[in-house]
């Protein structure tokens, strides 16, 4: 075979055999084709797309390209849960502990931020001495003895989809449905869980912007998940505002901890029952019709009574982490510059652009523009309203956390441009807009 056969092959819109496929992720990931041409051929697949048939077998390639976990001999039914990134999503802070705590035992790989979308791994750096990178024997030695483990990926893990991401990323090919689809899939595949709860997002500060590109997306990460044996659950998520009130790595896991001690925004606890919940109806393989909000009246009394909590605390101290900081989330990095954004005039939000304040936090400090950056984590914005709330003329809307004046003037101007106060009536945004089911 002949690398510029399957470039041409596809730039003219023809469909790519299994073998084909196989034979490309494999001579690039082994170093036989160069990245001038793998650039290409994934340039042909932004324009010309792929087939159903074709992501299952890119994904599968990829996820095939190294080793493979097995959970099996340490979790008899693993159970995985994915966010394809968002702006103040925490979640996973949240729900893996708050899952364990159930008795469902969860290996998470996570990954970092970059550019708009925040990343786990950043956010659970800010508490000290936490431990992200942990050997194949540590990752597993700590699920069997905590049940719970939250660390980032092993290199040997779809190494195909590190050497094809970091192409994309220079390359403007990042924005492709088959290659987002194949990326997210390969690692979930690799990482061996049996059940998979994906929480797609959509709007302003999500990578798809709208419902139908979404549903697309989700649909086919379900059936790609489906054909590989695993039950898939996909979540549609509404990504136009942020999620809870913080958007800034220190002040996101304050926020969770107060999630997980019972407290916490409505919106940001109502988003991790859902996602537990299904994860623990999966765990349990429970398919009664109330196995879902069965799960979330017990996971809610988890947040509530300290066990979800008592997890993460399991969680920080196995990996390393100072729990005196979780104990106390002032011992977090904090930013000494504040600074409050009022609202414009009287009236209803009737927008909360999650993109731009994201965009407001990363001049700020709190995310970075290329891999390998440095962040800062105690810098961020604390969202004080969502749309549809009612302002007053003067109510602060946000309040920026700043290490000094760097990034200051920007992220003013980027948050007075997120938000819209209006005189009509404005409806509360849905947090849910569907759910897929691969069962
Ligand atoms: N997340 C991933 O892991 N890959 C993508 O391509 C996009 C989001």
């Amino acid at each position: 075979m002949r690398a510029t056969d399957v470039i041409v092959k596809k730039r003219d819109g023809g469909e790519l055999a299994t073998d084909e496929i196989r034979w490309i992720v494999d001579g690039f990931t082994g170093g036989d084709i160069p990245d001038y041409q793998m650039a290409a051929w994934l340039m042909a697949v932004y324009l010309r797309g792929m087939s159903h048939r074709e992501i299952v077998d890119l994904t599968q390639a990829m996820a095939d390209s190294g080793e493979q976990l097995d959970l099996s001999s340490i979790i008899p039914y693993a159970v995985d849960k994915h966010s394809t990134g968002g702006v103040g999503d925490k979640v996973s802070l949240v729900v893996l502990p708050l899952v364990a705590a159930a008795g469902i035992p969860v290996a998470k790989m996570s990954g970092r931020g970059l550019g708009f979308s925040g990343g786990t791994l950043d956010k659970l750096e800010s508490i000290p001495g936490y431990r992200v990178n942990l050997s194949d024997e540590e990752f597993m030695q700590q699920v069997r003895e905590h049940g719970i483990v939250l660390a980032g990926q092993t290199k040997s893990l779809a190494p195909a989809d590190g050497a094809i991401y970091a192409l994309r990323d220079v390359t403007a090919t990042v924005s492709s449905l088959p290659l987002i689809a194949s990326s997210i899939m390969s690692k979930k595949l690799a990482a061996g869980a049996n059940a998979i709860v994906l929480d797609v997002k959509v709007g302003t500060g999500a990578f798809m912007h709208d419902l139908d590109q979404a549903r697309e997306l989700a649909q086919i990460m379900v059936d790609i998940g489906t054909t590989a044996g695993r039950k898939m659950v996909a979540l549609l998520s509404d990504m136009n505002q942020p999620l809870g009130e913080t958007v800034g790595n220190a002040m996101e896991v304050r926020e969770a901890i107060e999630t997980l001690r019972g407290g916490g925004p409505t919106d940001l606890r109502e988003h991790c029952l859902v996602v537990a919940g299904h994860m623990v109806r999966l765990g349990r393989q429970d398919t009664s019709p109330d196995a879902l909000a069965n799960a979330m009246v017990e996971l809610a009394a988890m947040l509530d009574d300290g066990r979800a909590f008592a997890k993460f605390r399991e969680l920080i101290a196995a990996q390393g982490g100072d729990v005196s900081v979780v104990d106390d989330p002032s011992k977090l990095p904090q930013a000494p510059v504040k600074a409050s954004i009022p609202a414009p005039q009287a009236g209803t939000v009737a927008e909360v652009n999650a993109l731009l304040v994201a965009q407001a936090a990363l001049e700020l400090g709190a995310g970075r523009a290329r891999k390998g950056d440095a962040i800062d984590p105690a810098v961020g914005v604390e969202v004080h309203h969502k749309v549809g709330d009612q302002v007053a003329a003067d109510t602060a809307l946000f309040t920026v956390h700043a290490a000094d004046g760097t990034g200051l003037a920007q992220a003013r101007a980027l948050l007075a441009r997120a938000v819209t106060v209006s005189a009509q009536p404005h409806e509360a945004l849905p947090m849910f807009y569907d759910t897929i089911y691969g069962e």
